[in-house]
């Protein structure tokens, strides 16, 4: 058994762990391993939304095979997946989530491609644009694997793990996070939204938290495939409706739940959560004590135990706490309800 904090970012702990001495989780799961070289990572989420009950507009296809070209540039992502939903507001919303291990190529790469993205050439009203970024310090995220298929940031790992301790327990998140070992992680003053109607950018906010949450039954068939699809579905699309429509309440800035698409545009069997928390106390307390989360953990947990590696079923995450520097967010032509913009005060009708 390994510890999940890579030994070269061990330090002694002056935080409290939840793990219990001895402890020896029911089920296997792995972390991404990345050379010490690799500092810093980057994880971009270009978004385009328009109204859902057209086809997309011109400029939505124009750009986004613009920014599939760019992204197979020298200095393009290491990385990148695209997924869609369709929002709260009724805007088919298509999600390119880009990585990369080297800061210095994304930053050779992005003035173009954000130039690209978010210039004036696409504040014409036909669809909206965003931009959210977190530069993260190897310190400050982790990730965890219910198998050895990587996704999203894992793809830029030098290996995944063996079998880590640090799981299968409320708090494991908190303590696979490397800076949790030394830093409460408690959330700065509230991010700030700044710029006209059109073009607004959002001021970070010290220690906030992002989480992309996905699952992958793509090998799933017969009861295992119809148990996922029929009884942990409907309740993971429940807790995610609330994040979306009340999460404000508790500390989540914004949710999205997207299906994956492969380069055909067809939705693929995997999807995932993302969402920005205020901090992680936040999300763990979602994670240990809203209804849904608690049944489909409860559920995971049995299923997981029982079924070993063998389980079909595959699911990940990767969790940041990213300092309000390592955070950029822009938003033009968007609606008011897009991403991070949701820290505004609701418009109040009438
Ligand atoms: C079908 C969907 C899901 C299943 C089956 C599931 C199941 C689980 C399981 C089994 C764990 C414990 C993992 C371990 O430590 O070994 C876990 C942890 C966690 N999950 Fe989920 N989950 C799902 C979706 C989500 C989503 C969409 C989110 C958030 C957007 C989320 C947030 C979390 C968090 C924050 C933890 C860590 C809790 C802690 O460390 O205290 N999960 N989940």
């Amino acid at each position: 058994m390994e510890s999940a904090i890579p030994q070269h970012l061990a330090a002694s702990r002056t935080q409290p762990t939840r793990m219990k001495p001895g402890w020896q989780p029911p089920y296997p799961s792995f972390v991404a391993r990345f050379a010490p070289s690799v500092a810093r990572v980057v994880m971009a989420y270009f978004g385009v939304q328009y109204r859902s009950d057209g086809e997309p507009p011109a400029i939505v296809r124009t750009a986004l095979a613009d920014l599939a070209a760019a992204c197979s540039n020298a200095d393009g992502p290491g990385q990148a997946d695209r997924a869609t939903y369709v929002d709260e507001a009724g805007y088919r919303t298509i999600v390119t989530v880009a990585y990369w291990d080297d800061v210095a190529r994304h930053e050779r790469w992005s003035a173009a491609a954000g130039a690209m993205w978010l210039g004036d050439q696409h504040a014409s009203g036909e669809a909206g644009f965003f931009l959210e970024v977190v530069r993260p310090s190897v310190a400050r995220f982790e990730t965890l694997f219910s198998n050895d298929r990587r996704e999203g940031i894992a793809h830029l790992a030098d290996a995944l793990s063996g079998e880590v301790a640090e799981h299968a327990y409320w708090g494991g998140a908190r303590d696979r996070v490397p800076l949790g070992q030394t830093d409460p992680l408690a959330p700065g003053e509230p991010p700030v939204v700044t710029g006209d109607g059109v073009r607004q950018v959002v001021r970070g906010q010290h220690n906030l938290c992002l989480i992309r949450s996905g699952q992958d039954w793509t090998g799933t068939e017969g009861d295992e495939r119809r148990m996922y699809l029929d009884e942990v579905e409907p309740v993971l699309g429940a807790g995610m409706d609330f994040l979306r429509d009340e999460g404000r309440t508790i500390g989540c800035h914004a949710n999205r739940y997207m299906r994956l698409i492969d380069e055909n545009g067809d939705l693929m069997d995997k999807s995932f959560g993302m969402s920005w928390w205020r901090s992680l106390a936040d999300l763990d307390r979602w994670a240990q004590d809203h209804a849904t989360h608690k049944a489909i953990f409860g559920q995971a947990m049995k299923y997981l135990s029982t079924m070993g590696p063998a389980a079909r079923l595959r699911l990940y995450h990767e969790v940041t706490v990213a300092d309000a520097e390592e955070q950029y967010f822009e938003y033009l032509g968007c609606h008011p309800s897009t991403g991070m913009l949701r820290v505004l005060p609701a418009e109040v009708a009438g």
